[in-house]
């Protein structure tokens, strides 16, 4: 059996283990310490966003941020605040939203971009002011590297005085046009074009968003020398010894977009002429890092639908993965408001994921596809 190509493998560039050598001489082993430092300030930098705060996982990092939204509510509502969300999207963009309590509206995806369709968005914002509901936030999803339209998603926000949270966890390294969000989560996950093995960034103009977290991060442990807590908090920070293996990685973060982009180029290029195989459009307000490449099978043309093709990837030892199953039919989830469906559900049908790492060759790329087009 030839060797397994995976979906988006961890990538070392040979810095980790000089950085993790320095924690340890230091001895900060522990979630404080100087690598941690460096680790924000080195995110400000790369995001251009002023205030970073590391934590265990992106997840961690959205549930801080909608916990601070929660703790400062505007109104005495009764009912739950509402929480807009990408339908198309991993379960983890509304995890914490539903942990706290928040009731979560879904919106479709929009065919140009495959992220929140601004459209359907306008429609769930006139409904919540039609009922007169509380929106905590609007949380769009920069989906496989592709980052969300911004510009229309705060001109439908702004003037409503509602936050955007917008979940980057798969799109470090975009460049987008548009005004910054409110707030901004990033993840250092093992499959990420960038990793510390498990990690997470909320990213903020808002300093007092991240001090609050900061201080939710760590128990909620007030400034004083004995422990003395006057809100719950969480455990929520990241090792310090992790923080050198994102460190170390982020030295390479342009080299790894350019790949990633790189990788989708040579599939476009393979597969151009194959008739019912398309691809994820890249959307003009952005630089997509195409963190995962992915392509959409029509079965009628192509003869073959999108799970044929995984499984005669996966007999040849070659994984990949359909694109996500949008949130609004998770079992889990199904009973909560949509608008629209019928765009994020023909992609979940026809939309595939193939290894993308940014270590795959040029000869793994035509393996890739000798399967597909056989
Ligand atoms: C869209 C999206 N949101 C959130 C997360 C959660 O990030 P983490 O795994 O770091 O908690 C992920 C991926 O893992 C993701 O793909």
């Amino acid at each position: 059996m030839t060797n397994r190509i995976f979906l988006s493998p961890p990538h070392q560039n040979g810095r980790e283990l000089p950085l993790i050598q320095e924690v340890l001489d230091s001895n900060y082993l522990a979630p404080v310490g100087p690598m941690l430092d460096r680790l924000e300030a080195e995110m400000c930098r790369v995001t251009g966003i002023p205030h970073c705060l590391a934590v265990t996982s992106g997840t961690a990092a959205l549930h801080l941020a909608l916990r601070h939204l929660c703790d400062h509510r505007s109104r005495q509502d009764p009912r739950p605040p509402i929480v807009i969300a990408a339908s198309l999207s991993f379960v983890a963009s509304v995890a914490p939203a539903i942990h706290l309590g928040c009731e979560v509206w879904f919106c479709d995806a929009e065919a140009e971009s495959w992220t929140l369709d601004p459209i359907q968005l306008s429609h769930a914002l006139s409904e919540a002011k039609a009922e007169n509901r509380e929106v905590l936030c609007v949380l769009p999803t920069d989906l496989y590297g592709q980052a969300c339209d911004l510009a229309a998603i705060h001109g439908l926000c702004d003037p409503a005085g509602i936050p955007v949270l917008c979940d980057s966890a798969e799109a470090l390294g975009v460049k987008r046009e548009g005004p910054d969000p409110w707030a901004q989560i990033f993840s250092f996950n093992g499959n990420k074009i960038i990793t510390s093995s498990g990690g997470g960034i909320l990213a903020s103009h808002d300093e007092k968003l991240i001090a609050h977290a900061r201080k939710l991060a760590s128990q909620a442990r007030e400034n004083f020398v004995h422990y003395e807590h006057r809100e719950i908090g969480y455990n929520f920070r990241m090792s310090n010894l992790l923080a050198a293996v994102a460190v170390a990685q982020l030295e390479t973060l342009d080299d790894r977009v350019s790949k990633r982009r790189q990788i989708f180029a040579g599939y476009k290029k393979r597969l151009a002429d194959v008739e019912g195989i398309s691809f994820m459009p890249e959307a003009n307000w952005n630089t997509c890092t195409h963190w995962l490449s992915v392509i959409r099978i029509d079965p009628e043309i192509f003869g073959a639908d999108r799970e044929k093709i995984r499984l005669a990837l996966e007999a040849e030892n070659i994984e990949s993965r359909p694109v996500w199953k949008p949130l609004h039919q998770q079992p889990a989830l199904r009973q909560l408001r949509m608008f629209g469906g019928r765009v994020s559900d023909q992609l979940f049908n026809e939309g595939l994921c193939l290894p993308s790492g940014s270590q795959l060759t040029e000869n793994d790329q035509d393996r890739i596809c000798e399967v597909i087009c056989k």
